[in-house]
């Protein structure tokens, strides 16, 4: 098919934005074919562009049979130029915010033709996304995409300006640099003109922002791709994108402040409201009331300790609980209304599955329901036990109770994973609802089976809290740090602390985590000699933006708010990345690769 070439033509309108009152207007528009229908006299076409769709028509009898013939050669996803009066349709579309007009063809130009695609360019059904992947190209010109690329787009740019105008200055921090612990694996470059050596790239630029508060900037901002050699889940990449904030003479409140205005703004771009301060709940109560230290609090259910009420019990499992002094105990949720009072046997069996998968034996569970109490140990319960259960448990009318007994990790585990799929599945979560809050007040540190030793819980720059500097010494375990976390909807979206800012505290902190002088010296001496120059009191924070922006689009894959994502096995599926290199690279880099 010969092409036209661009030449002059350029669009007078976006597609979305023609309307009835453009009516008798003649314009040119420019996109991609979004389908053809060919009535015989009739032919239309829907062209996209970013902006919206817009009905083209062509009558046999009002066109050149050129024009008509090259119409009829058009396929889905040609790229077209449009030439043609605005007028009013006939039937009307209201789902379309272009429907009230169609455009009556009087030119038409080819700018290229179109493979069929391989995936649905249109948002229903949905390819597999492994395909999707691979053709990101494509995928991406879907609706749902466009808006997700967009709607980040602009929540970076308003990022930008919030910091901005509270007097932040954006910096370019080193993407080639030095190994920053942050819990994950690195991922190293080996470098070709110091053969054997390594830099690591950034899992965050953690240490960059705490030096450039040594240098006086006060207020920091970047928004930086960080890299993470991490198992992958749902809300976890690679590499991705932090808003990285570090601020100089603060305390934990101002930074939350100072975060919680983004958020306002953020949350407002989507037309939600969100009401500032947002709630503050220490670690510890997050483990004991939602089992989970990024609690959702769209949904208000909370655990309870039950132990003391089988102290008497001949329900062994129970009693032996309520006999360990506190190494077990008994916790249970309740969850209210006749769906989950009616709960069947079932749906009890696979909850069971999962709680076992969870680490649990078992999931006992008591239910009041049309036909009265039941209970996988009821024959260990009398009316008065049943009472004492209803009345501790708030028990007033339908609803199933579910048990976990063991260790407090291991309950805390079993009872916040299915706290939140049995609220889903019972329509117990508020999904309108953006709700925020502040874990705070997490422990310091925290003992390795693995390496035998003390590791920072959030990083080793992270100040312990001033009450519990001693400790540090003397039972580090329960030392707590001034570290905060900020929670949307069951989601980490970020997380960071008021940093140790003098030498002596961070030399104290590198030994009660097993890093002795000289390896402290030698991994980071910069930053023990940068303390002893006057460092400020500083504190900051980092946001998920991939977390937040997949939030913000209501969705819950991170890879739809990102343009080219990688797979849960860290795969590019359209470049084919990670790949072998050229045997002539790797001897320039003095490096042998072992495939085995
Ligand atoms: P942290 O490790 O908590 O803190 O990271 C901050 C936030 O980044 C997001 N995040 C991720 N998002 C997608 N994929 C990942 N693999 C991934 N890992 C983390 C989370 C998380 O809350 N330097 C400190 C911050 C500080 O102390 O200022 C840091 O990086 O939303």
């Amino acid at each position: 098919m010969k092409l036209d070439r661009l030449g002059d033509f350029s669009r007078t309108h976006r597609n979305g934005e023609l309307r009835l009152s453009h009516a008798g207007q003649k314009v040119r528009l420019l996109g991609w074919c979004k389908r053809v229908r060919n009535l015989g006299s009739l032919v239309f076409l829907d062209l996209r562009d970013r902006w919206g769709l817009v009905q083209l028509v062509a009558n046999e009898t009002e066109v050149s049979p050129d024009l008509l013939e090259k119409l009829k050669a058009v396929r889905s996803e040609f790229v077209l130029g449009a030439e043609g009066l605005v007028s009013e349709r006939e039937s009307k579309n209201p789902n379309m915010p272009t429907g009230e007009i169609e455009v009556r063809l009087s030119d038409l130009k080819i700018f290229n033709t179109a493979q069929t695609p391989p995936i649905p360019v249109d948002d229903s059904p949905e390819a597999n996304e492994d395909l999707r992947l691979k053709h990101r190209f494509l995928d991406l010109r879907r609706d749902s995409l466009q808006r997700n690329m967009i709607l980040r787009s602009q929540a970076a740019s308003l990022i930008r300006n919030y910091f901005q105008r509270n007097d932040f200055v954006e910096f370019e921090t080193p993407i080639l640099g030095k190994s920053t612990p942050e819990g994950a694996r690195d991922y190293l470059v080996p470098s070709r003109v110091h053969p054997g050596e390594f830099y690591a790239l950034p899992q965050s630029p953690q240490l960059y922002k705490q030096l450039l508060q040594v240098s006086g900037f006060e207020r920091y901002i970047q928004i930086c791709r960080c890299f993470r050699d991490e198992d992958l889940r749902a809300d976890r990449q690679p590499e991705f994108t932090q808003v990285d904030v570090e601020m100089s003479f603060v305390r934990q409140e101002d930074v939350q402040a100072m975060i919680e205005g983004l958020m306002v703004e953020l949350s407002a771009l989507i037309g939600k409201t969100v009401v500032a301060p947002f709630p503050r709940l220490p670690y510890k109560d997050a483990m004991e009331w939602y089992g989970s230290d990024k609690p959702d609090l769209r949904c208000e259910l909370k655990i309870q300790d039950v132990t003391s009420l089988f102290d008497k019990s001949e329900f062994g499992l129970f009693r032996a609980a309520a006999d360990s002094q506190g190494k077990s105990r008994v916790r249970a949720l309740f969850f209210p209304g006749e769906k989950a009072g009616a709960y069947s046997r079932k749906q009890l069996d696979e909850l069971q599955e999962v709680a076992k998968q969870l680490g649990a034996g078992g999931l006992p569970y008591a239910k009041w329901g049309k036909e009265g109490f039941a209970s996988s140990f009821k024959k260990f319960v009398d009316a008065e036990g049943e009472v004492a259960i209803k009345t501790r448990l708030g028990v007033s009318s339908e609803g199933l109770a579910i048990f976990a007994v063991g260790p407090d990790d291991q309950t805390s585990r079993v009872l916040g994973e299915l706290r939140l799929r049995l609220a889903k599945a019972l329509g117990l979560i508020d999904e309108s609802k953006f709700a925020f809050l502040w874990v705070v007040d997490f422990p310091l540190l925290e003992w390795s089976e693995e390496d035998k030793r003390f590791v920072a819980c959030h990083h080793p720059f992270t100040s312990p809290h001033p009450d519990d500097l001693e400790l540090l010494e003397t039972d580090p375990g329960k030392c707590r740090a001034v570290a905060y976390d900020i929670v949307l909807n069951g989601y980490e979206v970020g997380g960071g602390s008021i940093r140790i800012h003098d030498a002596e505290t961070q030399s104290k902190m590198f030994r009660a985590i097993g890093i002795d002088e000289d390896e402290a010296k030698s991994k980071f001496g910069f930053l023990l000699s940068a303390l002893a120059f006057g460092a400020p009191p500083h504190g900051g924070l980092a946001l998920g933006l991939d977390r937040l922006v997949m939030l913000l689009c209501n969705c819950n894959n991170i890879r739809e708010v990102i343009a080219f994502p990688k797979t849960a096995q860290a795969r590019c599926l359209m470049t084919e990345a990670p790949s072998p290199v050229d045997p002539k690279q790797l001897r320039e880099l003095k490096i042998q690769a072992d495939r085995s």
